[in-house]
């Protein structure tokens, strides 16, 4: 399943998730450019030259049109065109009901976990298709297909995110290029363990497999869906959650975990 000869380009990879995808990428053979809001993403670039890589590091808001045009420039100066994008950065802002829910919370959620991924893709998409390769993963969540009690904004967000994937995959799969979105439940990062105990609890409770998943089982399902064996994967939304999406119906109407998640 080699990488070697591509270039991968990871938003959100300062820590989590896109940092063990960037590290995958790059034990696989990919160069690897780095992106996030949060300077430490320096480190993720260090550790994928440790691997013997070339990584590039880009320090910007994938929310904003311009700081994504020179960032992804300054990457492609560095690495060359990209051939694996994989959108990963993502955030919640915001716990409350719809009526307690923000306007400017509301907006920030699909600034960047929707238009971020949209904004991305807009500045790589042309050129995979003028060398008729690319991989695209976008990560979306569960919480995509049942709604998440007392996160609109987020759930919305990551809903919009497959309609973004397919649409790709419709005007771009004739020029090589796959789009996928992966949905994870809930994986053990910095998002997940700062969310208060009894919440993380009642989820695992949720999930057949009765644990968090690893940042590790994510990273190498990204690795694959990147690969030229995942050639005929497109336009797809593929869950890594323990099963957790099967007992959904019943995540967030619980009496207790509504109860906790609308305290203030
Ligand atoms: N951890 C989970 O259980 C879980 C479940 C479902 C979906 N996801 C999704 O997986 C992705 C990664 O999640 P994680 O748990 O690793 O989160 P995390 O908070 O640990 O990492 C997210 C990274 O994105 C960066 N980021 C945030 N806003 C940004 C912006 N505007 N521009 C550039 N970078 C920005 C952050 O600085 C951070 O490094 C997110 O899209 C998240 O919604 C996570």
């Amino acid at each position: 399943m080699s990488l070697e000869g591509k270039v991968a380009l990871v938003t959100g990879a300062a820590r989590g998730i896109g940092r063990e995808a960037a590290l995958v990428l790059a034990a696989e053979g990919a160069d690897v450019g780095v992106v996030d809001i949060l300077p430490e993403v320096e480190a993720t670039a260090a550790a994928v030259a440790k691997i013997g890589r070339r990584s590039g590091t880009a320090v910007f808001d994938v929310s904003d049109p311009a700081q994504v045009h020179e960032g992804v420039e300054r990457i492609r100066r560095e690495l060359g065109p990209i051939d694996i994008l994989v959108n990963n950065a993502g955030i919640v802002n915001n716990v409350a009901p719809i009526a307690r829910m923000s306007h400017e919370a509301w907006q920030r959620e699909l600034a960047v976990n929707l238009s971020g991924a949209f904004n991305m893709i807009k500045e790589v998409v042309e050129s995979m298709a003028a060398r008729k390769w690319g991989r695209i993963i976008n990560v979306s969540s569960v919480g995509a297909l049942g709604g998440l009690h007392n996160q609109v904004a987020y759930a919305a967000s990551k809903a919009g995110i497959l309609g973004l994937t397919k649409t790709v995959t419709l005007e771009y799969a004739r020029e090589g290029i796959t789009c996928n979105a992966i949905l994870p439940g809930l994986i053990a990062t910095p998002l997940v363990t700062a969310m208060p105990a009894e919440i993380r609890e009642g989820a695992v409770a949720m999930t057949p497999a009765r644990r968090l998943g690893e940042t590790a089982e994510v990273a190498h399902l990204i690795a694959f869906l990147a690969s030229d064996r995942a050639g005929f994967l497109n336009g797809t939304e593929i869950p890594i959650d323990g099963g957790m999406r099967l007992n959904f119906g019943a995540l967030g109407s619980r009496r207790e975990v509504r109860e906790t998640w609308r305290r203030p």
